[in-house]
């Protein structure tokens, strides 16, 4: 079975993604299981979006259920949920409008649009956007032309025009960088992808200062940071700025793809009828399971499991850097959090799979932990006890 799944999709698939030898079947909670039975714990959650774990009864429910109905609509015609959920997304974020696509990446799109045509209906026509370096915003030409890093880009230059770059937490950089011709300035408030770095609040504040002052907008990248990964609904929220536009996507709709564009009230008017639009975005199926999500995340108080049990792992991950000289930091907030090591981080992926543990490793020598929103002390105990082992095992030459 395992060489067949593999074989055939290393003949059939384009070859873009470098997968672990991992086949997996079913999951329940925080676990789930491969094709020979075989159980892990799951602190990668199908990297942030799992945030409920794996076949939650209420979303199972609720997709039974709608699936029964009407999955899809189009755009053309209203559905009940649409409403329901920009309200919802407006009731705990404080943005006003919304707009529902299918992806991170299509999310960054339609904020770049919006921007964009925003400044266009404000006269100006500017169209300069300010990035930030290590960013990762997503694939497509667009949300790729603001990604900082030249991996990703350079076999596909000439990108989008206009989007400048400026490291993170550099004020002075900002300041130089942001003039009359920025229409919108584009931060994760705490970079994912990049290795989980943490916009500063001196560095935000100034980010807001400085789009109030030209009239450029704010675009917030909450698409791994939000709806719950910190312990907030955006994590940018207690660095102290409020956003125009705010990207959303990853856990929405409990593995369903939905991404969501939020805007304030008086940028909203920078995309009019007929200026955006996508066939599947915001289906009756997806809106609906996405309401459930909300639901949950209030009702079970999962900000709050997230803040409490955040802090014991992050105070774990910690004793580990206490224990093992080559773990050189420590980061992150919330569940989303990081170790950085002074080798090569992929390796440790596979030691975690064989011993039933999945971490995820980005960025050269950071292993990043994204596990579900529901985890509890319990698991966070097992996945320590699992990471002491291996480190225990670990050899290193260095000081
Ligand atoms: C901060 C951020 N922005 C954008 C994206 C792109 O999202 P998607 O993969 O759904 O296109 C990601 C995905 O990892 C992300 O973490």
């Amino acid at each position: 079975m395992k060489t067949d799944v593999i074989e055939l999709e290393k003949k059939y698939l384009i070859q873009t993604y470098a997968r672990a030898p991992l086949i997996l079947e079913r999951g329940k909670g925080c676990w789930v299981w491969d094709v020979n039975g075989k159980k892990y714990l799951d602190f990668v959650s199908g990297l942030g979006v799992n945030a409920l774990g794996h076949a939650h009864p209420r979303l199972t429910k609720v997709i039974r259920d709608q699936a029964g109905k009407l999955i899809h609509a189009s755009n053309l015609y209203y559905h009940r949920y649409q409403g329901l959920l920009a309200e919802r997304l407006a009731k705990v974020t404080g943005m006003d409008r919304a707009f529902f696509c299918n992806s991170g990446t299509e999310a960054i799109e339609g904020a770049i649009k919006l921007a964009r045509g925003y400044a266009a209906h404000h006269g100006k026509g500017k169209f300069e956007v300010v990035a930030l370096d290590n960013s990762f915003h997503g694939r497509t030409i667009g949300a790729l032309s603001a990604t900082g890093q030249e991996k990703y880009r350079k076999d596909f230059e000439p990108l989008v025009p206009g989007f400048h770059f400026v490291p993170l937490n550099d004020v002075k950089q900002l300041q130089m960088r942001v003039n009359e011709n920025t229409c919108a300035l584009i931060l994760e408030p705490v970079q994912g992808e990049g290795g989980i770095f943490e916009v500063s609040r001196e560095f935000m504040q100034t980010a807001a200062k400085l789009a109030r002052q030209v009239n450029a907008l704010l675009i917030m990248d909450e698409i791994q940071s939000g709806l719950g990964r910190t312990g907030e609904y955006l994590a940018s929220k207690s660095l102290g700025a409020q956003p125009d536009i705010v990207a959303l996507a990853k856990p929405i709709a409990g593995g369903l793809p939905l991404g969501v564009i939020l805007a304030r009230e008086e940028v909203a008017s920078g995309l009019t009828a007929g200026m955006h639009g996508t066939t599947f975005g915001g289906g009756p199926l997806i809106c609906r399971v996405a309401l459930e999500f909300l639901d949950v995340i209030e009702k079970e108080k999962i900000l709050k499991n997230v803040r409490k049990t955040g802090e014991y792992m992050r105070k774990k991950l910690l004793a580990l850097k206490k224990k093992y000289p080559f773990i050189r930091d420590v980061r992150g907030r919330g569940l989303m959090l990081a170790i950085d090591l002074a080798m090569p981080s992929r390796s440790f992926v596979q030691l975690a799979l064989d011993r039933g543990l999945i971490i995820n490793s980005t960025h050269d020598t950071v292993l990043r932990f994204l596990p579900p929103l529901i985890i509890e002390k319990k698991h966070v105990d097992q996945f320590y006890k699992i990471m002491d082992e291996i480190f225990a095992a670990t050899e290193w030459e260095g000081k």
